[in-house]
């Protein structure tokens, strides 16, 4: 009897308990930018190293049987997805992102458009031969880039139409994930909701998007992509890697649904010399030092040049630099390390690093091997799911990608 209670004990959950452990379940994924192929083809992914690689974007449209997808991206969407399986890597389509969110909410919004929206979505898939969809909607009931439309129902009308698509005889067999902001999704109250958990069961995971926290729109410099800001002043408390697991876990997604967002990338801002350093030194940058808004710094060559928005509105420039981009300009060593003459102080708190460059006047907030470690550990410790880049080609030499795999035990 009591052997057989023994057996029973160590035995059942064995089988009970789904695969949730080990290099399998693992999510090691990327965003591949179509729009950058020329600089990074798709023979340049470290495909070995992912589990997923999710193609960005499918554009909504104002049809819901439609999505805009650029006539190049629809060429090496098939080899995409081909090469991938080749490579034992499961392939995704990202629909949405930050310009292709706009008909999100239409689509979703009545019984009928889910329905007609849910049978678009899995020819997509079908038509290229891919594995799954991620749902990057900016955002359901809260304004992203300025001329989405959306509805105070959004979320609600988006899991509905989620649920919908897992009863589809196809759509119950996809990889399903959405990238979302550091807060859970936005009720009909103008809040973020405390149970998103019937997502967590149409879904298979959610990559919280912990980058462009802050960025030229901010009052001070800032970190890009902070791990941590409860060590922050309340005023600097714009999102966290570790505030928004805490927020989105406690809405009901199970930790090993969460992945972590991570960037390849950083925000350059204008600061000048006399509040760059830490007072008394010409060595220790200052945390959140005034930048110059007026004269944002180019970023790299993959940044938005300035120019104008589909509405005419002047952009400046992003100021956006991939971690090549940072080699590239000077600011790093081709092995990720800070240039001699270039200032370099790491965040205790964000736990992330900043360069300045006393010539030019810019610093740069961004990601390196060490705020790397610290997010794979941090994803380790707390059991998530894995990470997800933005977006694979910013790398260089897999700096980043190693880093993370490292300390996370991928
Ligand atoms: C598709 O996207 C391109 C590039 O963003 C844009 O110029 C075009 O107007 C879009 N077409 C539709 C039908 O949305
Ligand atoms: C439903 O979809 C159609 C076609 O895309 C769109 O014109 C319509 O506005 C949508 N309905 C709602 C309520 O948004
Ligand atoms: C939002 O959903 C509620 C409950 O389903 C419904 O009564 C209401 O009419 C909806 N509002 C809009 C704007 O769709
Ligand atoms: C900010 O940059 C603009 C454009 O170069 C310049 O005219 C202005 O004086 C600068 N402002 C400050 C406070 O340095």
């Amino acid at each position: 009897m009591l052997t057989q209670l023994l057996l029973l004990g160590l035995v059942l959950p064995v089988f009970c308990v789904p695969q949730v452990s080990g290099a399998n379940y693992l999510v090691a994924a990327a965003w591949y930018a179509g729009w950058h192929a020329k600089d990074f083809p798709l023979s340049k992914v470290s495909w070995s190293k992912y589990t997923h690689m999710t193609y960005a974007f499918a554009e909504t449209t104002a049809n819901v049987k439609a999505f805009n997808i650029s006539a190049s991206d629809q060429e090496m969407l098939q080899q995409f997805s081909s090469m991938a399986r080749k490579n034992g890597v499961k392939s995704l389509i990202s629909i949405g992102g930050w310009t292709g969110s706009r008909f999100f909410s239409d689509n979703v919004a009545t019984a009928q458009n889910r329905t007609v929206f849910v049978k678009s979505v899995v020819d997509l898939v079908a038509k290229y031969n891919l594995d799954g969809i991620d749902f990057d909607w900016e955002y359901p009931a809260n304004q992203g880039i300025g001329w989405n439309t959306i509805t105070a129902n959004d979320t609600a009308n988006f899991l509905a139409f989620l649920q919908e698509l897992r009863k589809d005889i196809r759509g119950k067999t996809l990889i399903l994930s959405a990238a979302v902001a550091t807060t859970p999704f936005i009720d009909s109250n103008g809040k973020p909701s405390s149970d998103v958990s019937g997502f967590g069961k149409v879904l298979d995971f959610i990559a919280i998007m912990v980058y462009d926290i802050w960025g030229s729109w901010s009052p001070t410099v800032g970190p890009n992509s902070p791990l941590d800001d409860t060590c922050a002043i309340p005023a600097r408390r714009e999102g966290s890697a570790v505030s928004a697991v805490k927020q989105w876990n406690a809405a009901g997604i199970p930790l090993k649904q969460l992945v972590l967002g991570v960037a390849s990338y950083g925000h350059s801002f204008r600061v000048r010399k006399a509040d760059a350093f830490k007072s008394g030194s010409s060595t220790t940058l200052a945390s959140y030092p005034p930048f110059n808004a007026t004269n944002q710094p180019a970023g790299d060559s993959w940044d938005d040049s300035s120019g104008v928005d589909a509405h005419g509105t002047p952009l400046p420039a992003g100021g956006n630099i991939d971690f090549w981009g940072l080699i590239e300009q000077g600011y790093l060593n081709s092995d990720g390390t800070p240039k001699h003459g270039i200032a370099y102080t790491f965040d205790s708190c964000s736990k992330t690093p900043y360069v300045y460059n006393p010539k030019t006047e810019v610093m740069v907030s961004f990601d390196d091997t060490r705020s790397y470690s610290a997010k794979g550990a941090f994803i380790k410790s707390k059991g998530l799911r894995g990470f997800a880049m933005w977006e694979a080609g910013g790398d260089s030499n897999d700096i980043l990608l190693d880093s993370v795999r490292r300390s996370g035990g991928f």
